[in-house]
């Protein structure tokens, strides 16, 4: 069924008509998150690379799509055995659809009223595994961290409504309750 392979291409054209139609992000992301499940499953953009992850990060960043304003951006992430992200947000939308391996999620709400810089409360809210095809849709505001709990190099689809090391955004340690800027670092 060669007609019917979902490429990389289609899936930036198909953003690019959603993104045109609607700054709703509810709209954006119910319509985003079938073609993301379905780009994720299809494999066409996935090379070996891919899976190369930074040690020091914990995991790898690459860029499959930027636009040139970086609105919107599509990456793959890879992700290091027990290693993972803190809490953070992403200044923008985020559908994330699970590639190979388990990913797991834990969801948190931010509870202080944002009055002193650099300080934040977080509280965990809930948890989730996401495996092959599974999709994680996000707005603007949500705050997860991940971790990659399997033996093996896990890897997602990452689609953000801008690329995030161009948006306001911030990493968390629940504990210490501070508030940091969070860039991640690019393969
Ligand atoms: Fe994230």
């Amino acid at each position: 069924m060669q007609e019917d392979v979902y490429t990389l291409e289609r899936f930036i054209e198909d953003l690019r008509h959603i993104t045109a139609d609607s700054a709703d992000e509810r709209q954006i992301l119910s319509r985003v998150r079938p073609l993301a499940h379905r780009l994720a499953l299809s494999r066409t953009w996935l090379r070996p690379e891919h899976y190369e992850a930074d040690a020091e990060q914990g995991f790898g960043v690459h860029v499959l799509h930027e636009e040139p304003d970086h609105t919107p951006a599509v990456f793959a992430a890879s992700w290091l055995p027990s290693r993972g992200a803190p809490p953070h947000d992403h200044g923008t939308w985020a559908v994330v659809a699970g590639v190979d391996g388990p990913e797991k999620n834990v969801f948190w709400e931010r509870l202080d009223d944002r009055s002193h810089p650099g300080y934040a409360e977080l509280r965990k809210t809930g948890e989730k595994v996401f495996g092959p095809g599974d999709v994680l849709a996000m707005p603007s505001g949500g705050i997860h961290s991940v971790v990659n709990e399997s033996a093996q190099v896990s890897l997602s689809l990452h689609v953000y409504g801008k690329h995030v090391n161009h948006t306001e955004r911030s990493k968390f340690d629940p504990e210490q309750r501070t508030e940091t800027i969070f860039k991640v670092k690019l393969k």
